[in-house]
């Protein structure tokens, strides 16, 4: 039996219950959400899906957190989306009181899940969260790295005319315009994309990359919500199912990458007790550069996060 609480029933949380319940592997996931005919109707909706996309994943919508009693894993994607002109650090006053209290109020009644953090600023969040929680940091792991990876990957698909399934890359640092693609690490079925691409095609693509959820807010007027669903629900795939697949995540280093006691991107494997590693890759010394520079920025949001004084 495994149950999955997604916590916020917005464009984003209600994107991550869809996406996974059509993967059909867990028996049940709760919708939780300050509005809760919203989330009823969202679940529901979902459930009269099943029929024709062929799941038996049950769906509740609530906005009460009795409802969530023994989650395994629980997604936190409460709180404001930017709108134009905002930057996601904008978000913190009002986010960080929600993901705070929410995480406390999702404690009461499973005292030891794993928690997905998807709400922003999201290395900050992530960080709250856990503090908040004071589960093993292992327990509290952030989705982004994913989402700005898989950005990186589209936009390269289109430009070398490939299947996005062919493109692995790995990016690192935080969730913002700091955020550290790393073309070292990326290949066309197994080709190191250099040799596909000229670099200043190539280094289009980055700055692109750095700016996708931007981009997105610009031509919407508030943020993404299918990717960044399907990200957060690839993530509790991975430790449902115990797969220890590898994705770049927001998580607490403790001295990887001379980095300690902060929450930033990097590549881990995810299993049924969530971060099973940390992996240290060796950065030559640009990438340490520009690696340094992002938490240099997370680092400052989370003092701003700490000044709060809410947990
Ligand atoms: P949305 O506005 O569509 O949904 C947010 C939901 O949270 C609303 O339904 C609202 O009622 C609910 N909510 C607010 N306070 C709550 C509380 N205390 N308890 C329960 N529910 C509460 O926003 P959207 O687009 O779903 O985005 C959600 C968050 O995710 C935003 O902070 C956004 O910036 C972030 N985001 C992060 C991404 C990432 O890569 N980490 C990608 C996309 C969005
Ligand atoms: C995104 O990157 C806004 O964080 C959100 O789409």
């Amino acid at each position: 039996m495994s149950k999955v609480t997604v916590v916020g029933a917005g464009n984003v949380g209600a994107t991550v219950a869809n996406v996974l319940a059509h993967k059909d592997i867990v028996n049940e996931v709760v919708l939780l959400d300050l509005k809760g005919n919203m989330a009823k109707g969202k679940a529901l909706d979902s459930w009269q899906q099943a029929p024709i996309d062929y799941y038996s994943t049950k769906l509740k919508g609530t906005s009460n957190y009795k409802d969530t009693k023994d989650s395994d894993v629980v997604v936190i994607t409460a709180g404001i989306p930017r709108r134009p002109g905002m930057s996601r650090d904008d978000l913190i006053a009002t986010n960080a009181k929600i993901v705070v209290s929410c995480t406390k109020s999702i404690l009461e009644y499973s005292p030891n899940p794993i928690i997905i953090v998807v709400s922003n600023p999201l290395d900050v969040m992530t960080y709250a969260a856990h503090k908040a929680s004071k589960l093993n940091a292992k327990r509290v792991i952030g989705m982004a790295g994913i989402l700005d990876t898989a950005r990186y990957r589209a936009f390269l698909a289109t430009e070398l005319k490939v299947s996005p399934k062919d493109i692995q890359a790995v990016l690192m640092g935080g969730h913002g315009d700091t955020m550290v693609p790393l073309p070292r690490y990326t290949t066309v079925a197994g080709i190191p994309v250099t040799e596909m691409i000229d670099s200043k095609k190539l280094d289009k693509i980055v700055e692109r990359t750095k700016k996708g959820g931007g981009e997105l807010v610009k031509l919407m007027g508030t943020s993404a919500w299918y990717a960044p669903g399907a990200a957060a629900a690839q993530m509790v795939e991975s430790i449902i199912k115990d797969e220890n697949r590898i994705y770049p995540c927001a998580v607490r280093l403790n001295g990887q990458y001379g980095l300690k006691n902060t929450y930033l991107g990097a590549p881990c494997k995810l299993g049924k007790n969530g971060v099973t590693q940390i992996l240290d890759l060796k950065l030559n010394a640009a990438e340490k550069k520009l690696l340094k520079a992002s938490a240099k920025h997370v680092d400052k949001v989370i003092k701003v996060f700490s000044k709060m004084k809410l947990v």
